[in-house]
């Protein structure tokens, strides 16, 4: 064990307790099966699964479709705004028990709009949830509105145009779903026309698509954060960019098992990448499905890369400085993080 840890329990322990952010985690995502069950019966809607056990046995990947098409699938029971406070309250409660003390995540109105659940309930329930986290545990929250990059760039518009009156209760804007094949070139106005609008934006690119991509993110739209960025490695003079300016990468290691970027977590290139210099975080991704929330993926990686105590606390100060916080809250939660060291 390195840097002082004697055991796993002992490693565990320490990533437990340490003050974390997370900055990567689609709301949607972290819908488990027995709420989906219990939603599914609230709203009278046929899901194709007899049991919990049926659920977990269907969530075998083998890539990001493989996964989108049963995430759409499952977010299917979300109906009233009621579905979605219990489903936010949900994971607000299983961040609190990872002693994550900010929040960042993503939601995907189009993904509920084509149903005919209006914005309004989406953000409403979300809204409501995260105001009570904040008042029950401490947690602050940012929310991330999430345009589905294999529909149009005029649809990706129109959920602009929908999310106007609530620009208060909106941070930024991401691009999520299937990414080859969707560059980030095709949101490109989109993306500028959110950032008129003063909001912040982060993308989706180098989970399965090419370093280009990551290009197209950072040159095109502008973005504040990569989400995920993995395949960044593949292109050095890239990688040299993304140190130099700092740039936040939310990396998800579970959801990259799960997804098959990478063979086994003893692969993982999240060691690669903080020797590169690179801001990197760890993060759910969608926990309920990837088998994990923020502490088993700190974890995972943690056991299989041998992470030493100073890695840990680099990826939870990461987590802050790469939030949208303002300084003074970053400040506070660094001096957490140092009290704790
Ligand atoms: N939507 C939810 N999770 C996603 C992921 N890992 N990649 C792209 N889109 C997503
Ligand atoms: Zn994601």
């Amino acid at each position: 064990m390195p840097d002082g840890f004697t055991s796993r329990d002992e490693r565990a322990a320490f990533i437990a307790g340490l003050p974390k952010a997370e900055l990567h985690l689609h709301i949607e995502g972290s819908l488990e099966p027995g709420l989906m069950f219990e939603l599914a019966q609230r709203n009278r809607v046929a899901i194709p699964f007899a049991s919990v056990d049926e659920v977990r046995a269907a969530y075998a990947f083998s890539n990001l479709q493989d996964f989108l098409d049963i995430y759409y699938q499952g977010m299917g029971v979300l109906h009233g705004e009621q579905d979605f406070y219990d489903l936010t309250a949900a994971y607000c409660a299983r961040a609190h028990a990872d002693n994550v003390r900010h929040i960042e995540i993503f939601f995907d109105p189009q993904g509920h709009t084509t149903r005919g659940v209006a914005f309004e309930t989406v953000i409403a329930g979300i809204d409501r949830a995260l105001r009570d986290a904040e008042a029950g545990y401490g947690i602050t929250s940012k929310l991330i509105m999430c345009f589905l990059r294999h529909l149009s760039e005029a649809e990706a518009e129109a959920t602009l145009d929908e999310a106007l009156p609530y620009l208060g209760r909106i941070a930024g804007v991401g691009l999520d779903s299937s990414e080859v094949g969707h560059p980030p070139a095709k949101f490109e106005r989109v993306f500028a026309r959110a950032r008129g609008l003063g909001l912040k934006t982060v993308a989706h690119a180098g989970e399965e698509g090419p370093p280009t991509y990551v290009h197209e993110a950072l040159d095109l739209l502008k973005v504040d954060r990569i989400d995920h960025g993995n395949r960044s490695l593949e292109d050095s003079a890239l990688v040299q960019r993304l140190a130099n300016e700092a740039m936040t990468l939310t990396v998800c290691p579970l959801s990259n098992l799960k997804l098959c970027v990478i063979d086994d977590i003893a692969g993982h290139p999240l060691k690669t990448m903080l020797d590169a210099g690179l801001r990197a975080t760890v993060n759910s991704d969608d926990p309920s499905y990837f088998g994990g929330y923020v502490n088993a993926n700190y974890l995972a990686v943690a056991d299989a890369l041998d992470l030493s105590k100073d890695e840990l606390l680099t990826l939870a100060r990461n987590s802050f400085t790469g939030s949208f916080l303002d300084d003074a809250a970053k400040a506070r939660h660094l001096a957490a993080i140092d009290a704790y060291s």
